[in-house]
């Protein structure tokens, strides 16, 4: 097996004054979905881009399936599927018409593009849909069109960037599915998202960026790990007494107080302290109304990391 998956080494791109990318470096193994992930602006798009070939990076390298991004497009180009976050389809014509189409640009024959219309519209459960004009489709329906247009050729990778953006719960759901299902496949994805749950649930590993630097990488629980052990979120029943919550709990750790959410927050807990916990209040006579475990999420890590979140 030669080089395959996705490679890339200090990429930089500037956009005039704006450094879009200041040195993106990152592989993805091949099968892997791997999840770029970052605020607004990060650079996700711009990442794809030059992976994609749409955009020529000002420094720095890539290889996608083998494939030197600058000097192999057209190679590169026969090895992937961009989805972008607007989908490329014609609004007039219908959701067949939409996959016939992109078939014949493809190369294919009017009867074979018309077979993989109606293969790639059952397979994304749009048979219904086929014959309705796409203006008249759902955000999610687009979605799917758009991810079917994608598959018009048995591409080995794809680049999906932020595919959920804006789609309700279901549909949401209805798509990462989808992108399981493309991924037992055997395809190599990247997967650009502002989701923090959709990385979570979709990602093997993470690239987290934010303005155009990799911030940090990993595996979901990786990251979750580095984040912190278990804290302790403990409510007492009334909120006026916290301060004598945090006072009597203050040699656990750097405790958190929130006054806002009437909660004080003990850092690396295990369930096994628990109880010398609620008996430390209960013997100040303080009543408690909640107390609860809480592993890290990815929302802490990116908090920690970004100082912002999505
Ligand atoms: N064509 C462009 N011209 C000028 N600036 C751009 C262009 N594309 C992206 N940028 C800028 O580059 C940065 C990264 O953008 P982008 O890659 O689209 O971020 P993301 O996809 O993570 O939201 C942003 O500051 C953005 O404004
Ligand atoms: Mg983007």
């Amino acid at each position: 097996m030669g080089v395959s998956g996705i490679q890339v080494s200090g990429l930089v791109k500037r956009f005039g004054e704006t450094t879009a990318l200041a040195g993106v470096t990152f592989e993805a193994a091949r099968g892997e979905v791997l999840g770029l992930l970052g605020p607004n602006g990060a650079g996700k798009t711009t990442t794809v881009n030059v992976l994609s070939t749409l955009l020529r990076p000002d420094a720095g390298s890539a290889t996608v399936d083998g494939h030197d991004v600058v000097t192999e497009p057209a190679e590169v180009r026969r090895s992937i599927a961009l989805t972008g976050q607007f989908a490329a389809l014609d609004e007039a014509l219908t959701g067949v018409e939409n996959l016939a189409l992109f078939g014949r640009l493809r190369g294919l024959s009017g009867s074979a593009a018309r077979a993989r219309a109606d293969e790639l519209l059952e397979r994304f459960d749009l048979v219904e849909a086929a014959d309705g004009r796409v203006s008249s489709y759902s955000g999610g329906m687009r979605r799917r069109l758009d991810l079917a247009a994608s598959l018009v050729d048995d591409v080995p990778i794809l680049f999906l960037d932020e595919p959920t953006t804006g789609l309700d719960p279901r549909s949401r759901a209805t798509l990462w599915d989808m992108v399981r299902d493309l991924q037992a496949e055997g395809r190599t994805i990247i997967l650009t998202t502002q989701y923090l749950e959709e990385a979570d649930q979709l990602a093997d590993r993470i690239v987290l960026i934010d303005n155009g630097k990799v911030v940090v990488e990993g595996t979901p629980s990786d990251l979750k790990r580095s984040a912190g052990g278990q804290s302790c979120v403990v409510q007492p029943v009334d909120p006026g007494r916290l301060d004598e919550v945090a006072k009597l709990l203050d040699d656990r750790g750097p405790l958190s107080v929130e006054h806002d959410l009437g909660t004080v927050t003990i850092p690396d807990t295990e369930a096994a302290d628990l109880s010398a916990i609620l008996q430390r209040l209960g013997q100040a006579g303080i009543e408690v109304a909640d107390l609860s475990l809480r592993r890290p999420t990815l929302d802490d890590v990116f908090l920690d990391l970004t100082g912002d979140s999505t």
